[in-house]
């Protein structure tokens, strides 16, 4: 059973400045709810009960949002708004969540080997800090349910457009059924003619403790940082890995144009916004056709 989760939310966000220059990306809200928020909420909706959040400098916020406030509880309260005094206290008790600081920005890799302490002997789920899944079952509750069919690493992927393979971490192997491949090669951003599919990686992973030597021993790639995938392609050497294709919609908020998509799209699936958000977005391509 899979029950610990790390969620690495340390990085300096350099594709959303000016915004994150003192405030983690991981705090931007799709319209009222930061981008962690429904990360952990996707963790808890798959069974996960203990929770590591990797953080870093300037991320104060994200441990404090996940804190009790008290004055701010006591204030909804004598204004008697239950509805947001209950939300606000189920905030701090959504699981038992633990914060670990990385000391220095050195990449996604880095970043999970500081959680090595935390999930000691046992497969874990990571989930980024920056990526909103959107789908009916919870995609850490998918990987999950592929986990405890082939007990190995398991990486959420998605199919991307064949010209953007150099963007993303992409996989190849042999299909084991329509959504689940065994690998035998993972690499980060290839070139479009060294890609061996354009399955891309998307931010959910299994992992099993394996990955913590196998971090150990991966050298520093571009811009100094220790990447996951280059990890991953050493504990394929030992141990089988699987990637699952996601039911579901990824949305990564670090990217600007996907943050903007992300707030309309959630914006037209809320009761109070859809009818006037639709009519306002309607009138809006109506001026910008003239
Ligand atoms: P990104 O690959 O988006 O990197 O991280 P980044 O540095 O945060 O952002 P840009 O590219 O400069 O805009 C994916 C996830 O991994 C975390 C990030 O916080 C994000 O949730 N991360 C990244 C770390 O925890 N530590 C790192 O050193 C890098």
């Amino acid at each position: 059973m899979i029950k610990k989760a790390v969620i690495p939310a340390a990085g300096l966000g350099t594709r959303f400045l000016p915004a994150t220059k003192a405030m983690p990306k991981e705090m931007l809200p799709i319209i009222d709810t930061p981008t962690i928020q429904y990360v952990v909420q996707e963790a808890v909706d798959s069974g996960i009960e203990d929770i590591l959040i990797i953080t870093g400098k300037g991320k104060r916020s994200i441990e404090d949002h996940f804190d009790r406030n008290f004055e701010l509880e006591a204030r909804l309260e004598e204004k008697e708004d239950a509805i947001w005094l209950n939300e606000i206290r189920r905030l701090s008790d959504m699981a038992n969540i633990h914060f670990v600081r990385q000391k220095e920005q050195n990449g996604l890799g880095d970043a999970i080997c500081y959680a090595r302490h935390h999930v000691g002997n046992e497969p874990f789920a990571v989930l980024l800090g920056d990526t909103i899944m959107d789908s009916v079952i919870p995609v850490t509750q998918q990987l999950i349910d592929t986990y405890e069919q082939y007990r190995g690493t398991v990486i959420a992927v998605e199919e991307v457009p064949a010209d953007k393979v150099n963007r993303y971490g992409i996989v190849g192997g042999k299909a084991l059924s329509d959504s689940i491949l065994e690998l035998n090669t993972l690499i980060e951003k290839p070139s479009i003619d060294k890609a061996p599919s354009n399955l891309a990686i998307a931010g959910r992973y299994i992992l099993t403790p394996e990955i913590f030597p196998a971090l150990a021993q991966t050298p520093k790639g571009k811009n100094g940082e220790v990447q996951l995938t280059d990890a991953m392609l050493l504990v394929l050497k030992r141990e089988a890995l699987f990637a699952h294709r996601i039911e579901g919609k990824r949305h990564d908020i670090g990217n600007k144009l996907d943050f903007l998509k992300t707030t309309v799209e959630f914006a037209l699936k809320r009761k109070e916004f859809a009818g006037p958000f639709l009519k306002f977005l309607e009138e809006m391509i109506e001026e910008h056709k003239k």
